[in-house]
Order: structure tokens, then C-alpha cells, then sequence
């Protein structure tokens, strides 16, 4: 048993010996198994618009990024995609964009619904921060579920990566009750290396995890983007490193994810697209190993693909969709885990709200 405080977190964060390490290794996946089980659910995202109101300072896809071509896919080529998602066998939809006016509730709504009729899939959302009017609108529609990251406990380096947005945009923390409140299965996560995130800072983001009692946990390595004002600085500052700041490295996220599974064993985790992006031999595989039990397969038409570049380098962008999803098939069945069948809904939320799981 590992036992879960701020201060066994900030020693497993900072533990380096890959002896030591295979503790929190063998821990976070025993307690993945009993938590969530074998299955390995998989997820279509699509990515619907980069367009985006907001100028955090790490993401590729901010307002003021001139030069990036910006695209918003149609309600039938929402569906389109939809569709290829079940046809693939997968259980849920997930639905992210930037923070774009245009995707308005009657918008969100109306594609929500026609995916939940005509395609059965359980449907996430991932839109950035929305009015309570906006997410109950969602809700009703039949929106399952609600991705909003948090991306760091710390408020002073929350509001220095995230300039406000005047008469809008709204505490995430307090948006994440609502969700609950909703009925969503509530998710959130963080970036793992963010320039001016300390090891405590990190610690308190995992027992946050804890505390929200999240449905779902998102956790990927910061990736420095060389078209935004983050990624320039830290091209700048590389060769800086001060004592206090968590490296943004694979090992780091798989530490981070690791944890987070032993705070919430029944929370579905994502072994993430940007962990396989700084990793691409690796990273996918070893965050089912230590954790994880979801995969998101991009489904994204292939001309946007590279438009949604929220960080440099994703992954999978050379290959086909088939291509990408028979290799990470390939991959679950080669660690002995099964791939999941149906929406797949976070046995956190079952829980908590008495539905049966299945
Ligand atoms: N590096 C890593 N992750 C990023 N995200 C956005 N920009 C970057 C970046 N440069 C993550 C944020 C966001 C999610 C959709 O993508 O955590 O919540």
C-alpha cells in the first residue's frame, strides 16, 4: 500500500531510482486493475474548431496566433465522424474545439442529440469554460460528460498562463461543482513541466484530484510551442533549469498519472496524446501500465488534423485512422488488457450516482 499525503506525493514526484520507482508502478496498476479492471476503452475525438476567444499563453491554438488557418467542422461533418468512431467500435464521442462563440448551445446541442440518436455513443464535451445556461443546455441534449482541465492548483500561475478574457470566462474549480451538480461525469486534468510549476504545486494537484472527486483525469506533458509566448520564452530559458521546477518529461507524467490513479482508483484516466507525442515509442504504453485505462484515437478529419495544433508534434498525424487505431489495438492486446465495449462510463461516477456499471 502507498499511502496517499502531500508528503508521500512530493517523495514519489522526486524519487529517481527506476528500482524504487517499480513500486509506484506495480501500486498504481494493481489498484487500476481492482479500481476499473482490464478493459482499455477507447474514445473518438474529434476536434471541432480552432477557433478560440481565449490567449493562454502555452496553447498553439490562442487568438492571437496570426498565420494559423482556422476551421469549423459542419454538423454533418461532426456526424460523419461520429459515425466512423462506431463504426470502429467505440463507445463515446468526444467533442473538443477552442473556446469558439460560434458553438453555440443550439449548435452543441443539436449534434449531441443527433449523435445520441443515430449513433447510440455516450458524448463528451471538451469546450472550454461555459455559462451554467450553456451546460445545462448540453446536458439536456444528452451530453454525457464534461472535460475541463484545470491545468494547475496554483492561482498565481493559473492567472499568469491564462490572461482573463473581460466579461467572460469563469472559475474552473467552481465550473467543475456545477458539472457534478448536472449530472456529468466530471473531468479535468492538468499539464505536467508548465514553466513555473514547482514540486509542491504539483503535489497539491493531485490531492486536488482527490478532493473534486473527479470522473476523469486528463494529464499530459506541457509541450513547448514554439508560436506562442510560453513556448518562446522556455526556448529562451532551456538551459535553465532552477531546483523547484518539475521537469516536462515522460517519466514526470507517468509519475503524475501514477498518483492520480492511487488518489482516484476509480476514476477513468487517458494515457494522453501528448504523453505519446513527447514519447512515441513509449508513452501510450507505459500510461496503461502505470494507470491509465482509456485511449482517445484522433479522428479528427485528416485537412484539420494539423490545424488543431495545440502543441507541436502530435502524434499520429502521418497515419491513417485505421492504421492508428489497429496499432494501439495491437498494443492493449500485447499487455494482456481487453479492449472495452460500450459507452464505458467512469465507475467513479456509477458510483456516486448509483447507476450500475455496464
Ligand atoms: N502542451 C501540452 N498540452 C497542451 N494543452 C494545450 N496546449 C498545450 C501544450 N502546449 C492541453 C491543455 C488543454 C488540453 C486540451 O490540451 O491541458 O486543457
Amino acid at each position: 500500500m502507498i499511502a496517499i499525503n502531500r508528503s508521500s506525493i512530493l517523495t514519489w514526484l522526486q524519487e529517481d531510482d527506476p528500482f524504487r520507482l517499480e513500486e509506484l508502478w506495480r501500486e498504481a496498476d494493481r489498484v487500476r486493475q481492482a479500481g476499473v479492471g482490464d478493459e482499455v476503452f477507447f474514445r473518438g475525438l474529434v476536434e471541432i474548431s480552432n477557433h478560440c476567444r481565449r490567449n493562454c499563453t502555452y496553447c498553439g491554438i490562442r487568438a492571437g496566433r496570426t498565420g494559423l488557418p482556422r476551421y469549423r467542422l459542419t454538423q454533418d461533418e461532426i456526424l460523419e465522424c461520429a459515425r466512423q468512431s462506431a463504426a470502429f467500435g467505440y463507445g463515446t464521442v468526444v467533442l473538443q474545439a477552442g473556446e469558439d462563440p460560434e458553438l453555440t448551445a443550439d449548435f452543441i446541442g443539436r449534434v449531441t442529440a443527433r449523435i445520441r440518436q443515430e449513433t447510440g455513443q455516450a458524448v463528451t464535451l471538451s469546450l472550454g469554460e461555459r455559462t451554467d445556461g450553456e451546460l445545462r443546455a448540453f446536458r439536456q441534449a444528452g451530453a454525457n460528460r464534461y472535460l475541463l482541465r484545470f491545468e494547475t492548483s496554483d492561482p498565481a500561475l493559473f492567472r499568469r498562463i491564462h490572461p482573463p478574457l473581460a466579461g467572460a470566462g469563469r472559475n474552473r474549480i467552481e465550473m467543475l461543482h456545477r458539472l457534478r451538480a448536472l449530472g456529468f461525469e466530471t473531468g479535468s486534468g492538468i499539464m505536467v513541466g508548465i514553466p513555473g510549476q514547482s514540486w509542491t504545486s504539483l503535489a497539491e494537484d493531485i490531492l486536488l484530484f482527490a478532493r473534486l472527486d473527479l470522473d476523469m483525469i486528463g494529464i499530459g506533458p506541457y509541450l513547448p510551442h514554439p508560436d506562442t509566448p510560453l513556448g518562446r520564452r522556455a526556448a529562451k530559458n532551456a538551459a535553465i533549469r532552477t531546483p523547484e521546477q518539475v521537469p516536462a518529461t515522460p517519466l514526470m507524467t507517468c509519475k503524475a498519472v501514477a498518483l492520480a490513479r492511487l488518489a482516484c482508483p476509480l476514476a477513468n484516466i487517458p494515457a494522453t496524446s501528448a504523453l505519446e507525442s513527447l514519447d512515441p515509442e513509449h508513452g501510450r504504453e507505459s500510461g496503461l501500465r502505470r494507470g491509465a485505462n482509456i485511449i482517445m484515437p484522433d479522428l479528427t478529419p485528416p485537412a484539420c488534423r494539423p490545424l488543431y495544433s495545440i502543441y507541436p508534434g502530435k502524434a499520429g498525424l502521418a497515419e491513417d485512422l485505421e492504421q492508428t487505431g489497429a496499432r494501439l489495438q495491437a498494443m492493449v492486446q500485447k499487455l494482456g488488457r481487453r479492449i472495452g465495449t460500450g459507452p464505458g462510463a467512469s465507475p467513479n461516477w456509477c458510483r456516486r450516482t448509483g447507476v450500475t456499471p455496464g
